[in-house]
């Protein structure tokens, strides 16, 4: 059994709280300021200690801590995570700015910590086999990617305008808190996006001004990429299609599976996935996070590979915080 700190018992936190226990390879404290927040989860699941500060549940030796505090707080909790010798997986995004990453990157070596970034479509099986299928080459080399996300976020979560949502600061608007998920899936098929174009407006979602509507367009080197979302239509929709020399593949996550074409005229293939509910995604990861701790595996998403992810994510901010890209017909 390991012991786990869960830091911030949110939406997210919560979440880990209960899929880390159905692994049953942990036991779980937790630290959350909200002192109701922190009480509920407490009785709520079985829980061995909680904590109002960070700082108390120091004083508790720990093997491995979840980070699912704001974007802005994560690397100064994970620098004093990593200083004091405990293996970390930090929700997304790492950060809001690139402040103090460095630093974390080389503590978590000086200390030969398991440091993993909870990037969670790379825990999804489908993505996994339509990854390997692509790795193996039959598709050919990529030519372009276009991933599409369409959720009402208001709907699945009726609070937003309470949280880090709102304010871009805390990691809020669409492209911190959503687009982040698209392009570091998309890093992970093809690797770095190295240059990029992106245009973002709020459009629809009431009570608050950060963007929920983005088109980003980019290169993974040769590779063409179109990353384009909304938070307010009423689909819930996400598909990562990869158009190879060879045939074409894509990733349906509200389907839960991956399918390919090679000849023009023809049907999908499909390649079902059994149906996984967001819970099983996030056993799924958490799993995964405890076979590196065990060094059975490698971390799904590196923190190297989460700082990349960032650079992109800011260079996206300050694109879309300009027109100067645009031409005038
Ligand atoms: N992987 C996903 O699908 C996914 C989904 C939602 C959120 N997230 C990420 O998870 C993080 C949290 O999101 P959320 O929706 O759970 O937010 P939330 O606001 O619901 O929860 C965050 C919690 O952290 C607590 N907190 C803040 N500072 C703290 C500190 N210093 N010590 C202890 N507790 C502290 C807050 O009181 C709050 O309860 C964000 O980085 C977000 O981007 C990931």
């Amino acid at each position: 059994m390991h012991s786990l700190l869960v830091i911030g018992t949110g939406s997210i936190g919560e979440r880990h709280v209960r899929c880390f226990l159905n692994t049953s390879r942990v036991t779980v404290g937790v630290c959350e300021i909200q002192d109701q927040l922190r009480e509920d989860v407490a009785a709520r699941y079985r829980v061995s200690e909680s904590f109002p500060t960070l700082k108390d549940a120091l004083k508790t030796n720990w093997d491995a801590a979840v980070i699912a505090t704001p974007a802005h707080t994560h690397i100064p909790i994970a620098l004093t995570l990593a200083k004091a010798g405990i293996n970390l997986l930090i929700e997304k995004p790492l950060s809001t700015n690139t402040q103090g990453v460095e630093e974390l990157a080389q503590t978590i070596v000086e200390k030969d910590l398991v440091a993993a970034v909870a990037y969670v479509y790379r825990a999804h099986p489908a993505l996994q086999a339509m990854r390997d299928a692509f790795n193996s080459g039959r598709f050919g080399k990529a030519l372009q990617i276009v991933a599409v996300f369409g959720q009402c976020f208001p709907f699945y979560r009726p609070a937003y305008r309470d949280t880090y949502y709102a304010d871009h600061r805390r990691g809020g608007g669409a492209i911190q808190d959503v687009l982040t998920h698209l392009l570091n899936a998309g890093e992970w098929l093809l690797g770095p996006i190295n240059r990029l174009c992106c245009d973002a407006d709020h459009k629809a979602i009431p009570g608050v001004e950060v963007e929920d509507t983005v088109n980003l367009i980019c290169r993974h080197s040769e590779v063409m990429g179109c990353y384009t979302l909304n938070q307010h239509q009423a689909p819930n929709e996400t598909t990562f299609t990869l158009v190879c020399e060879k045939g074409t593949l894509r990733f349906e996550l509200h389907k839960c599976r991956w399918r390919w074409m090679s000849e023009p005229g023809n049907d999908w293939h499909d390649e079902p996935i059994e149906p996984i509910e967001r819970d099983v995604l996030f056993t799924l990861q958490a799993a995964a996070f405890l076979d590196a701790l065990e060094g059975k595996a490698k971390p799904l998403c590196t923190i190297d590979q989460a700082h990349q992810t960032l650079k992109v994510q800011i260079a996206a901010m300050e694109s879309a915080s300009t027109d100067t890209h645009y031409r005038n017909v």
